[in-house]
């Protein structure tokens, strides 16, 4: 039977081997990459060690569990939450009960078990430890250009007509509004924010701790991807803010609107924000925007300024342990503040 131990120094070149096996080099390699910033660098880490569990048999590494430690609020309360991300099990050993140990393990240690955008084998295995289901996160996607209604599946032809028939309601969509507050890009986050955090958190019923220190680590000095991170200023002070990258993706250009944050009842603040990003997308040429969210407050903004729900596969599993909570916590998901840049989702 397999040992679970905490991940030593020593254990970097098998767990890569590992990881190569049960993922393949491309996921490897992009890995590699981004490995010290992720478990080495992240600011929460308990005891500044990377979150990552071991599973051994005799000399060999069989599986592990690598985590991204953060800090939850649950409706003004905070607990030590933890997204699970890089999990696996030796393609040999797997369907015998490692996986279920290794994902018992992790939930035991932290206050919160988190899981986002998960594979169909891991998003199995939390239902059958019956995990609560709280996803998906709602998607997103708002058209800038006739090329946005395009499908990958279907023919040539019939992407053209969609094109030219959906013409006239994308330029309403997209049409340029005039900015409502100030609105000014940064290269890094200030402490304000961090005051900003404090203030808005109980406000919400559940969302990561957005301080100065996670959100520098998650965006300012990610090795993979370069964000623009674009505030929000009310009367000199920063009062939200919007992360935002743009990608080419198979058909086209798009923009992603990864994060952000302002006081759900602040609906000209955020809507000040998106026109800002729709600007900038607009200036890149980028067929669409999309975005993740889940608070319902923050979904009909987006809806206003011309944002469509589609279909979404980020599948969103959570248990809280470090907080009190009753069943009715997992459905009542209106005021719970999730995008696309919680856990390691934009890779
Ligand atoms: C996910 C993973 C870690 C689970 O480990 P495991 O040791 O196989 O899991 P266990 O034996 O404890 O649990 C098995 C349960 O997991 C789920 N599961 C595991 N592999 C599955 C698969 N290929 N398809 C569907 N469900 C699967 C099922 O619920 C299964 O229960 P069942 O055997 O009664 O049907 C392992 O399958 C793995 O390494 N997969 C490839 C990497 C991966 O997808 N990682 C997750 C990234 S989010």
């Amino acid at each position: 039977m397999a040992d679970i131990e905490r991940y030593r120094p020593e254990d970097r070149r098998a767990v890569d081997a590992l990881y190569r096996r049960v993922f393949g080099n491309d996921a490897a390699e992009a890995s590699r990459l981004r490995w010290d910033w992720q478990y080495r660098r992240n600011p929460n880490n308990p005891g500044h060690e990377p979150e990552i569990w071991i599973a051994r048999e005799g000399p060999a590494i069989v599986g592990q569990y690598a985590t991204m430690p953060v800090k939850v609020s649950i409706r003004g309360h905070e607990t030590q939450g933890s997204w699970g991300m890089d999990v696996m099990v030796a393609p040999e050993r797997q369907r015998q009960g490692l996986g279920e140990i290794l994902f018992r393990t992790w939930d035991r240690n932290v206050g919160a078990s988190l899981g986002l955008g998960l594979s169909e084998a891991s998003y199995r295995l939390f239902q059958k430890l019956r995990w609560p289901d709280v996803g998906p996160v709602p998607c997103l996607v708002k058209p800038l250009t006739r090329r946005a209604l395009r499908r990958p599946n279907w023919p040539v032809a019939i992407n053209r007509l969609v094109s030219a028939l959906t013409l006239p309601v994308v330029r309403i969509v997209a049409r340029t509004r005039p900015l409502r507050a100030e609105v000014r890009l940064i290269q890094r986050f200030d402490d304000s924010f961090t005051a900003l955090w404090d203030e808005l958190a109980p406000r919400f019923d559940f969302s990561v701790r957005r301080d100065a220190a996670y959100l520098n680590w998650k965006y300012v000095s990610a090795p993979h991807v370069r964000y623009a991170i674009a505030a929000l200023r009310r009367d000199d002070r920063n009062v939200g803010y919007a992360v935002y990258r743009h990608v080419h993706e198979p058909r086209g250009r798009v923009t992603l609107l990864v994060d952000f944050l302002a006081d759900p009842a602040d609906d000209d603040g955020l809507s000040t924000l998106l026109h800002w990003v729709d600007r900038e997308a607009r200036h890149v040429d980028s067929d669409k925007i999309r975005a993740f969210a889940m608070h319902a407050a923050f979904r009909r903004v987006l809806r206003r300024s011309g944002y469509f729900q589609v279909k979404s596969t980020m599948e969103f599993v959570v248990k809280v342990n470090g907080v009190d909570v009753e069943p009715a916590f997992y459905e009542a998901l209106d005021k719970w503040h999730v995008t696309l840049g919680d856990s390691d989702q934009d890779r």
